[in-house]
């Protein structure tokens, strides 16, 4: 008999992913969405599409299946500018806390909780699971929430909530719409306002839902998995980018403090357009430190695969010509 799974973000970049993976692996699905999700990509799916919200628990009691097996709570916002911080907070940890309180309430078989490296703050060297958080003292608040709504799963876990926590790193691939793919669109429209010399860790979106689904068979409870990918720095990722869209290739970096002066214009700019800025000060922070991991834990346990830099760009980039979004 086919698995039953309860996705929420299933509207979202990593949601349609994961959404796709589950339907090709014979699970039956029920995702919510709210009234001004954007459900293009899942209306020609098989797949029982409600709607909900994660910060109105009604709904999500209305929603989640009783014993439903696994549910991949996926949702967050991930926003980088500070105007939306309040917003961010009920979305991620009070959204979170009603999940796992739905979850324990429907008796679910597993909860799978996609948290990100984020969670563990801002570190130069590579991140491992068992490093100490810093994100309450990082300045970005979505750090400082997807740490807090990782610690209510986990706090959950002694009450009774069978979850694995995944800390996906970079994540690129098709359906993205706004996250990573914010840079491709700057590079197409050779808008980029500069390349911080720091390095990364990308995952290829597709490869990351796999593993969601391995970590319901095979995650340890109660345990994070760093799913980073392949480390690369930033100039080598815009320059693939550069490439398959013929676009110029850089040959330097940007030092971060014309990145950090250039966030001040970007920002004055945007109290008169009451829009959000190309670099906010979040975004400038985030990319001006190195984001990498050791996600050995998650090869060895889960399977995670490392997809090539190239293959992933090429990938998104076909997507998005396809999609029309360049
Ligand atoms: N993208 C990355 O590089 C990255 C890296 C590490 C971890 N992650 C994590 O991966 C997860 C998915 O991120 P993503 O990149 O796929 O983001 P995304 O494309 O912005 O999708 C976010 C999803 O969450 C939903 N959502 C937001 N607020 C909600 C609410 N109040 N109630 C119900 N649904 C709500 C959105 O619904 P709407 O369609 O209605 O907006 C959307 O489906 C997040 O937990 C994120 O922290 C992402």
């Amino acid at each position: 008999m086919s698995k039953r799974a309860f996705v929420t973000g299933a509207t979202g970049f990593l949601g349609i992913n994961l959404v796709q993976e589950l339907l090709a692996q014979n699970w039956q699905v029920t995702a919510i969405k709210r009234s001004r999700s954007q459900t293009k990509h899942l209306n020609p799916l098989n797949i029982n599409l409600v709607t909900g919200d994660v910060e109105d628990i009604d709904s999500l009691r209305a929603a989640v299946p009783h014993q439903v097996d696994a549910v991949f709570h996926v949702a967050a916002s991930t926003n980088l500018w500070s105007k939306y911080n309040q917003r961010q907070y009920k979305t991620n940890v009070e959204g979170t806390r009603n999940m796992i309180k739905v979850a324990l309430e429907k008796e679910a078989g597993r909860f799978i909780h996609t948290s990100s490296i984020a969670a563990y703050g801002i570190h130069e060297d590579q991140v491992r699971e068992d490093t100490l958080s810093n994100a309450l003292d990082s300045g970005i608040n979505y750090h400082v929430t997807k740490y807090l709504s990782e610690n209510d799963v986990k706090e959950a876990v002694g009450r009774e909530l069978d979850a694995v926590v995944l800390n996906p790193a970079h994540i690129v691939g098709p359906y993205d719409t706004h996250n990573w793919v914010q840079i491709f669109k700057n590079v197409y429209r050779q808008s980029m306002p500069g390349i911080p010399p720091t390095l990364g860790s990308f995952t290829y979106a597709p490869e990351v839902a796999k593993v969601h689904i391995i970590a319901y068979e095979k995650g340890v409870k109660g345990e994070n998995y760093l799913l980073g990918g392949v480390e690369a720095s930033m100039l080598e990722f815009v320059n693939f980018i550069e490439r398959f869209l013929d676009k110029p290739v850089s040959m330097k970096t940007t030092a971060p403090w014309i990145l950090q002066l250039a966030t001040k214009f970007y920002q004055l700019g945007a109290l008169f357009t009451g829009k959000e800025p190309l670099l906010t000060p979040e975004k400038t922070k985030l990319l001006t430190h190195n984001v990498r991991c050791d996600d050995s834990k998650a090869r060895q346990q889960l399977n995670f695969q490392a997809v090539p830099l190239e293959t992933i760009v090429e990938k998104t980039c076909h997507w998005l010509k396809q999609e029309n979004l360049l």
